[in-house]
């Protein structure tokens, strides 16, 4: 069967649910609802509960249906999964943190959203409580600073000569989505012909309008605190920038032995999480036909082994030069001037 491409398809839903077992119950923690594809499925296993978070405001009309289907086992939170410390979980028995990090069908489909090439318009990407859209980013920011963020969050090339025809064109009037995409066109010396050009900066400007490198990393890390002993912690990425997150993170924790290391070495726990897989699923070829984008979802996941709530992580001084980029935007935020 080929992809009904006008419907979301939740991404390696069959490896999620063997790996996270709703079928025996308990609590999870849905940090990406968006179209409910996962949610929907852990309720259907009775004894189980879900709290489901979305910084999009529009996941809330399927979250809505569930939680009048399923009154006593299922909420919402409009929130951004960074903030799922100040959701006071800590005494929660949670079973299961789960992340399918991007966008959905329906967003990307969204003109407003602005967040494809092929969208007419203005440039935005704001996939919800934002401070600032591309539009900011593209009109704004210096030469240097557009290099560094289509260089490090799109792995672009010809960076640095986008940035500079981008200051050079934006002294007409402002650029839109459709003005952008062919400066790109024109400025990109190699064509890649199974890649459209503007794929790369369109994911640099998202990941940077969205600070998606500071909500995986702080969702990284208040998911493995809230998480009780036993619980699973699984994420979905979708490009190699995510997945290196995840994979330093959790081979971080699953190879350190100790909550702190002021501890002495006669109490100290065994490892604090365990990758029972060292290699991410991926998609099976049925999933494939039936739904390509699925091509580069990669799951990963980790079990805790011990209850503790603090520990002690390099993941932040790991990918500083990163969160620095992203914090380049803090002179556009709107409410701030
Ligand atoms: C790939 S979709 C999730 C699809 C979902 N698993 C399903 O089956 O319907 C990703 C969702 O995560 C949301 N999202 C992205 N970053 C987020 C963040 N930092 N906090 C909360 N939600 C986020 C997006 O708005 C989008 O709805």
């Amino acid at each position: 069967m080929v992809s009904d491409i006008t419907k979301h398809y939740p991404v390696l839903l069959n490896e999620l649910i063997s790996i996270i077992t709703p079928q025996h119950g308990g609590t999870f923690i849905d940090c990406t609802f968006g179209q409910g594809g996962y949610s929907k499925k852990i309720l259907s296993f009775k004894e189980t509960k879900v709290i489901a978070l979305d910084r999009d405001v529009e996941s809330k009309i399927e979250a809505d249906i569930l939680a009048s289907k399923f009154q006593n086992r299922f909420i919402f939170k409009n929130k951004k999964f960074s903030q799922l410390d100040n959701l006071k979980l800590k005494n929660e028995n949670i079973k299961g943190v789960i992340f399918d990090l991007g966008y959905s069908y329906t967003q990307i489909k969204d003109p407003k959203k602005g967040l494809s090439f092929s969208s007419i318009g203005q440039l935005n990407m704001q996939l919800g409580i934002n401070n600032f859209s591309a539009k900011e980013v593209i009109n704004n920011l210096s030469a240097n600073e557009l290099e560094k963020i289509f260089k490090f969050f799109g792995d672009e090339k010809d960076a640095k000569k986008i940035a500079n025809q981008i200051v050079i064109s934006r002294k007409k009037g402002e650029l839109d989505t459709q003005n952008l995409v062919e400066l790109i066109e024109k400025n990109k010396k190699k064509k890649n012909f199974k890649i459209h050009s503007a794929t790369k900066i369109f994911q640099a400007l998202r990941i940077f309008v969205n600070k998606e490198i500071s909500e995986l990393i702080y969702g990284l890390i208040a998911a493995s605190k809230i998480l009780k002993k036993d619980g699973v912690l699984a994420v979905v990425t979708f490009h190699s920038l995510e997945d290196k997150i995840v994979k330093y993170f959790f081979k971080g924790l699953s190879e350190k032995k100790s909550i702190s290391r002021y501890l002495p070495k006669i109490d100290q726990p065994d490892n604090l999480f365990e990758m029972l897989e060292k290699k991410p699923k991926t998609p099976t070829i049925q999933e494939l036909k039936e739904n390509p984008p699925s091509r580069s979802a990669k799951l990963r996941y980790m079990i805790k082994k011990e209850n503790f709530y603090n520990f002690e992580t390099d993941i932040l001084k790991q990918f500083e030069h990163l969160i620095k980029i992203e914090n380049l935007g803090d002179k556009l935020w709107k409410n701030f001037w």
